[in-house]
């Protein structure tokens, strides 16, 4: 999988990708992150990037040649032909992981990250696939969404997490949030480890694992719980 990145911070996906599992899947070349600075696209002599809004209103907004001369360079460099282009914004569809499960599929995916108080409509109108949120708050910028949309994403991707760190059982699996877990020692300031996960009775134990899923997310997340009961 090929993460395209359009920034006008791209030191920030530097640090991000350079450590943990997501430096050893780059190392790996499970995934590859190509970053590009949309300042350096801007034809203005002083490489300007933004605008008052027509119509009036407070804030600038990103102009749309270098967002559209960066998209260009990126599908015509790699030879792209067709590729979800997703634009970071708080208007967009909330993320998920039935979305991440979706993306973690194709083979390259282009990621917009805005900044001030948006961008030109025309860019989304021009070359926008998907308009995703990370929750319902507002960021000073759409580069933490992105990074947040391709960590969420390449864990999916089959040969980025080991057998230890397996999705196989996780919050949002079947709509259920994670069950409790507990490890060694056997007991911790006077509170013990549910006698079941002692027991050694696996039929047993996934059953208290399935009731105390159903539990926590019917106490924290009503929403999912009438999709998983359905
Ligand atoms: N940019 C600013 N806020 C955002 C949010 N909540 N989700 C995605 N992109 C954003």
């Amino acid at each position: 999988m090929r993460f395209h990145i359009m920034t006008l911070f791209p030191e920030i996906f530097h640090s991000y990708m350079n450590e943990s599992i997501m430096k050893r899947a780059v190392e790996k070349e499970t995934i590859e992150v190509f970053v590009y600075n949309i300042r350096e696209f801007s034809n203005n002599k002083h490489k300007k990037v933004d605008d008052y809004p027509f119509g009036g209103g407070a804030g600038m907004l990103m102009t749309p040649q270098p967002i559209y001369d960066t998209y260009k360079h990126i599908i015509e460099t790699h030879n792209i032909k067709n590729s979800r282009v997703i634009y970071l914004t708080p208007k967009g569809e909330v993320h998920n992981q039935e979305i991440a499960t979706s993306m973690s599929k194709e083979e390259d995916i282009i990621l917009l990250c805005g900044h001030y108080e948006g961008i030109d409509q025309r860019i989304i109108d021009l070359i926008v696939t998907d308009e995703i949120s990370i929750g319902d708050y507002v960021l000073t910028g759409g580069e933490l969404p992105a990074l947040i949309l391709i960590d969420s994403i390449s864990r999916l991707i089959p040969g980025v997490l080991n057998q230890n760190e397996s999705f196989e059982e996780e919050s949002f699996k079947d709509n259920l949030l994670e069950y409790p877990h507990y490890t060694r020692p056997r007991e911790f300031m006077n509170l013990e480890v549910p006698e079941v996960l002692l027991s050694g009775n696996h039929k047993k134990i996934e059953e208290w694992r399935k009731e105390e899923s159903l539990k926590v997310t019917k106490e924290r997340r009503p929403d999912l719980y009438k999709k998983a009961c359905k």
